[in-house]
């Protein structure tokens, strides 16, 4: 590699420098008349000319650290620069590169260290749409993609077909007023989002955008539907039991107070209704009180082929009415971590469900088996079967195949729920398998008791 030249009025500005001391002495000695003008004369050109020598490499040192100095400024790296040695240009050279070092790797930290703004937005769980003023898309984010096929360019109207969500975006592209409404969108799954719509400025000016930002509220808004259900439900079955018992009694003070036939015979019918009534009470206690506890693992170890074998025998009366035969097999079984009155809870209901809703005069099996780490109770009947579109709400509260079976058969609807969140709590499953036709099979999975 060459070395840069030194520019020439640089280095006699330094020479020059450098030789003011001896032209100073050699002056003055001229002033004293202690030697001759020729002589002082040649002596100021040799004290010019060493000074030039002498000043040279450092001069040209401080060319190239200047240089160096510089590149690092405007490009942040540059060549190290070939110095002849002089002490005070390296240590300088040597300062800067160590600046450089620091800065760049400052620098490198920070990017490092700071998150990109597009990788932010697609890392957010919220759902989020930019729209500009024409109402086309700018931006979604992944949790927006999630429910939409529409892409960056599309309109707005393309990816979400609600005209409430349309009119409150162009009337805050209108004024920049916040403003918030609700929608559903139905493909690919039935949601209910709430939207936030806010202006959404960019920094450049006339470039009007809209943020969108979407909770999606539809397990809140199910819950609420499902406990306004519950209290329609609860109170509809309490009423009809209740009318129809106001009827009898006005019937026996009124029209039939002296008919003492219709007496026995209401009173034996105002007996059903109140027991009934009692029945849904009793059953709407026992959910509530299972629900409270749902989170909590039971800390008792059960023996499932003697909860089976109880409730066989209880409820062998109510199948000899029926002409339904009950065949129990559990083999030996391993303990499971649960709740003994709970666990009757829920063979009674499949039991009592499979002689009700079962074959008059057929088989209902039961049958327990272990593998796997876990105890598998089948309930199978030879009925009519559900059909499939029923399997997936049996267990939902008052939720009945045919109402009015159920009902005639003094069904609440609430035994499978309570089944449902008993298995739940006992971190146990509930398979429900039905051929119409042939019958149905309820099974209750249990994770063995770990001790
Ligand atoms: N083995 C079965 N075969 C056919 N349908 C059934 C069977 N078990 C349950 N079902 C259907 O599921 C519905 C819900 O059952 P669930 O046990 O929750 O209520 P229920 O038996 O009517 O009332 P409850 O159990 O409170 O006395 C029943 O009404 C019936 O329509
Ligand atoms: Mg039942």
């Amino acid at each position: 590699m060459t070395r840069p030249r030194t520019p020439v009025k640089r280095l006699a500005a330094t020479a020059l420098i450098f030789a003011l001391p001896g032209l100073a002495v050699i002056a003055a000695l001229l002033f004293l008349h202690a030697i001759a003008p020729l002589l002082a004369l040649g002596a100021a050109v040799g004290c010019v000319l060493i000074a030039a020598i002498v000043a040279s490499p450092i001069a040209r040192d401080l060319a190239q650290a200047a240089r160096y100095g510089d590149e690092l400024a405007h490009r942040g790296k540059a060549e190290a620069p070939e110095l002849s040695g002089w002490a005070p240009a390296a240590e300088l050279a040597a300062v800067m590169r160590r600046i450089q070092r620091e800065t760049t790797e400052r620098e490198q930290k920070r990017k490092d260290d700071a998150v990109p703004g597009s990788r932010l937005f697609d890392a957010l769980p919220q759902p989020l749409i930019v729209i500009d003023d024409g109402r086309r898309i700018v931006a979604l984010n992944e949790a927006a993609r999630q429910f939409t096929a529409a892409a960056v360019g599309s309109s707005l109207s393309a990816a979400i077909r609600d005209p409430e969500l349309l009119e409150a975006c162009e009337g805050v592209l209108k004024d920049g007023e916040h403003r918030a409404t609700g929608f559903n969108i139905t493909a690919p799954v039935e949601h209910y989002f709430w939207a936030e719509i806010v202006p959404f400025a960019t920094g450049k000016p006339g470039d009007a955008r809209v943020l969108i930002a979407l909770y999606d509220l539809t397990e809140r808004q199910r819950a609420e539907q499902m406990r306004a259900d519950f209290v329609a439900n609860a109170s509809h079955e309490l009423r009809t039991p209740l009318a129809s018992l106001i009827g009898f009694i006005e019937t026996l003070q009124g029209p039939a107070k002296d008919d003492a036939t219709a007496r026995e015979e209401f009173l034996a019918l105002m007996h059903d209704q109140a027991t009934r009534m009692s029945h849904l009470v009793r059953d709407l206690l026992s959910l509530s009180a299972i629900e409270l506890h749902e989170h909590t693992l039971p800390n008792t170890v059960a023996d499932i082929a003697g909860i089976l074998e109880r409730v066989v025998s209880t409820l062998k009366g109510a199948a000899a009415k029926r002409e339904v035969t009950l065949e129990l097999s559990a083999a030996s079984l391993p303990p499971v971590a649960g709740d003994d009155e709970q666990l009757t809870q829920v063979f009674q209901n499949l039991i009592d469900n499979a002689i009700k809703y079962g074959r008059g005069g057929g088989r209902v099996r039961i049958a327990a088996t272990a593998e796997r780490g876990e105890v598998r109770i089948s309930v199978s009947d030879e009925g009519e079967g559900i059909p499939a579109r029923h399997i997936p709400r049996l267990t939902e509260r008052f939720y009945r195949v045919d109402a009015a079976r159920s009902r005639a058969v003094g069904g609440t609807g609430l035994g499978l729920a309570i089944v449902k969140h008993i298995v739940s709590r006992h971190r146990g499953r509930l398979e429900i398998e039905s051929v119409e036709g042939k019958g149905s099979t309820f099974r209750v999975i249990l994770p063995v008791a770990k001790i």
